[in-house]
């Protein structure tokens, strides 16, 4: 038999087992902590002096004192095809998506265009800490296969989907409800839990599905109920309005999604924004997830996430970036905004419960606990390096936090790809910043 190699992380540990909005004690914190790994997965975390005497001789234990380890970061939702067009103006949405959007999701018709961006975007993903994405590809079938290749290459936790686009958008990028079905069926059947690779059934939005498509889309979440569905609801009051006048029989706007069967678990909703109790209750009653945007948010114009009335409702939630429309690919930055979002609508968010959102708290929304987002006996072994002097500033900062809680703080405010020492996925280092 192959003798198992056992690799050790000496650093300070964080992670979660439960939602600290909700739980007292919800994480562990090792200050002086040991992450033990083998094959790929966790094998224990906990406090230095008690792990290492445990492990066997000639272990390598990676020396990362004064740095802070925690999960990789889980971003919910993102459109690898927006890479190129990060940082586009636009007053709103919806010309937002005429003028910049349609035009850049046009070349991914070319599969040599897909792959060379499917490298440069998942590069930029771990760069900045993130090992797992729900990510959106475009409507063309060569597009998501170009990603799956490129993060099956680097053995990347990755749920991915071809967009389902039939109405109200420009003809080169319409498909059809029976083709885009029969496409998306096609992409389930070659990349459904291939390695580490899962599917997610992408209709756009509303506006730009028809019923028939938006049935189509309904019989595959269906027929193949371990995959994902991901789309966007109730973003921008414009596009709330234009759905009402869309589908006038529907209660709401979420309502449209829940009429076609798309609401269950493994169905992750981008933005969340304008939705009302009701939705909220709903949501949480079929365990449909929340995939919050702030930087998005504020460089769209399009609203405040209600943290609160979220909580309240019980409703499963986790942090994305949305870009192209999100202005940073970090999580850490995502949590800046997403602090200050919460200060907004009067509430507060601690740097724990940020934490938790970009990792136990998305894997939970994606029910992987015990796969991803913890570092759990058995998890995958995907986790990131935090340095808290990677700057002057952080330095600075963190060399008188008196906290955990201002620890974290200072990252999440003043964290980006700058503070991420190092990137592992299952195991591997798959980013060091030089
Ligand atoms: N709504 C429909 N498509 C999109 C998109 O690509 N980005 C955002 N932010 N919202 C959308
Ligand atoms: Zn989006």
């Amino acid at each position: 038999m192959q003798t198992t190699q056992v690799q050790a992380y000496r650093a300070g540990l964080l992670h979660f087992h439960a939602d600290p909005a909700f739980t007292p004690d919800a994480h562990h914190w090792h200050e002086d902590g040991l992450l033990v790994v083998a094959d790929g997965k966790v094998l224990a975390a906990g406090d230095y002096a008690a792990l290492h005497p445990t492990l066997p001789p000639g272990t390598q234990v990676h020396d990362y004192r004064g740095k802070v380890i925690t999960p990789g970061f889980i971003d919910t939702h993102v459109h690898y095809p927006q890479t190129d067009m990060i940082a586009s103006p636009a007053p709103g949405l919806l010309p937002w998506l005429n003028t910049y959007t349609f035009p850049t999701e046009r070349q991914f018709e070319d599969p040599a265009h897909a792959a060379a961006t499917a490298e440069f975007f998942l590069d930029e993903l771990l760069r900045v800490g993130t090992t797992t994405a729900m990510v959106y590809c475009t409507v063309h079938p060569q597009s998501v296969d170009a990603f799956f290749e490129a993060s099956e290459k680097r053995n990347l936790r990755m749920v991915a989907g071809k967009v389902l686009m039939d109405r109200h958008c420009p003809t080169f990028l319409q498909d059809c409800a029976e083709t885009g079905g029969r496409e998306s069926e096609d992409l389930i059947k070659r990349w459904q839990n291939r390695g580490r690779a899962q599917y997610a059934i992408t209709p756009r939005f509303a506006p730009t599905s028809t019923e028939a498509q938006l049935g189509v889309a309904g019989e595959l979440a269906r027929a193949y109920p371990d995959t994902y569905i991901q789309t966007h609801v109730s973003e921008n009051e414009d596009e709330v309005k234009w759905v009402r006048e869309l589908f006038p029989q529907a209660r709401s706007y979420l309502d449209v999604y829940d009429s076609y069967g798309m609401l269950r678990p493994r169905a992750m909703y981008g933005h969340c924004i304008w939705l009302d109790e009701g939705d909220r209750r709903r949501m949480a009653e079929t365990q449909a997830a929340a995939a919050v945007c702030p930087t998005s948010n504020l460089f769209l114009g399009s609203g405040l996430f209600d943290f609160e009335r979220a909580d309240q409702a019980g409703m499963l939630l986790s942090l994305a970036t949305d870009v192209g429309a999100g202005t940073s690919f970090s999580m850490l930055q995502t949590m800046n905004e997403a602090y200050k979002v919460a200060r907004l609508k009067g509430s507060y968010l601690p740097a724990l419960r940020m934490f938790y959102l970009a990792t136990l708290g998305a894997a939970r929304s994606m029910q992987l606990e015990g796969t991803i987002g913890s570092f759990a006996a058995g998890a995958e072994a995907d986790f990131v390096v935090l340095d808290p002097k990677a700057t002057p500033l952080l330095a600075r900062r963190t060399g008188h936090t008196e906290s955990l809680e201002e620890l974290l703080f200072a990252l999440a405010l003043l964290g980006d790809d700058r503070t991420v020492a190092a990137t592992y996925s299952a195991g591997r280092e798959v980013h060091r910043r030089a």
